[in-house]
């Protein structure tokens, strides 16, 4: 495909949306993008690869030692500014594609950056292969990711058992990824891929304690949708 990095060997979960952002949410990413997503090295200017050499140290970026959370595709950040907010003992790494969204999710955090959160503007199935110390990682995040609903799609989704082997690789025995879907039929797809993967364990349906009603949630909700959220351990 035209344009698209050949280091990318995967379909991707996402099409790339213009970087325009409203007034507020410019003047937010002006005034923290400098403090709160990272300058990471990239393979070429503007992709949304990240050298795979690279490897993050997060004590060094938040200058102590934290339990991590990593949330992939955070949006415009209800849950990440939300938990990043009552749980100031916790270190966030967000990592987003879609820069407006991240332009909103600062715009959330106010006059200045929440210290316990970092952006990575970047596709995470590739990155999160090489961008982190295999089980450095205490929690996974993927709430309500982008449903590609019409079957020529679903190579699209994210959840898949290649992603499910990397965001393995991140987490330690008992490490959790927490999930949630508003789309019954990727929730089924979700459990297809994970029930029989041999690294993964089913603990939870329970909604994610510090998952907020998001955007997405509520036009589900509105749409007649209904939640699904799953909890699985590495084994
Ligand atoms: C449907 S939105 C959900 C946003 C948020 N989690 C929520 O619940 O409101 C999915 C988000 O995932 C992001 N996304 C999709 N694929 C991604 C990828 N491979 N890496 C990082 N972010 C991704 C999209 O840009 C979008 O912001």
């Amino acid at each position: 495909m035209k344009g698209i990095d050949p280091a990318l060997s995967r379909t991707r979960s996402f099409t790339r949306r213009g970087d325009r952002m409203p007034r507020t949410h410019q003047a937010a990413w002006d005034r923290l993008a400098a403090q709160a997503v990272l300058d990471v090295p990239r393979p070429r200017p503007g992709s949304t690869l990240v050298d795979p050499a690279y490897r993050l140290d997060p004590e060094q970026v938040f200058g102590r030692q934290a339990p991590l959370v990593v949330e992939v595709g955070p949006g415009s950040g209800d849950a990440l500014v939300h938990a990043a907010t009552t749980h100031p003992e916790v270190d966030f790494l967000a990592l987003e594609v879609w820069r407006p969204g991240i332009g909103h999710a600062l715009a959330k955090m106010g006059e200045q950056a929440l210290p316990n959160v970092r952006f990575v503007e970047a596709d995470a199935a590739p990155v999160l292969t090489t961008l982190l110390e295999p089980g450095s990682v205490h929690e996974v995040w993927t709430f309500f990711p982008d449903p590609w609903p019409k079957n020529k799609h679903h190579k699209r989704r994210l959840v898949d058992a290649e992603f499910a082997d990397t965001v393995a690789d991140l987490l330690p025995p008992g490490g959790l990824w927490r999930l949630a879907t508003d789309w019954a039929a990727y929730a089924v797809a979700m459990r297809q891929v994970l029930d029989p993967h041999s690294r993964w364990e089913l603990v939870g349906t329970d909604r994610a304690p510090l998952r907020p009603v998001t955007r997405f949630e509520r036009r589900g909700t509105e749409a007649g949708r209904s939640i699904t959220d799953l909890t699985y351990a590495v084994r």
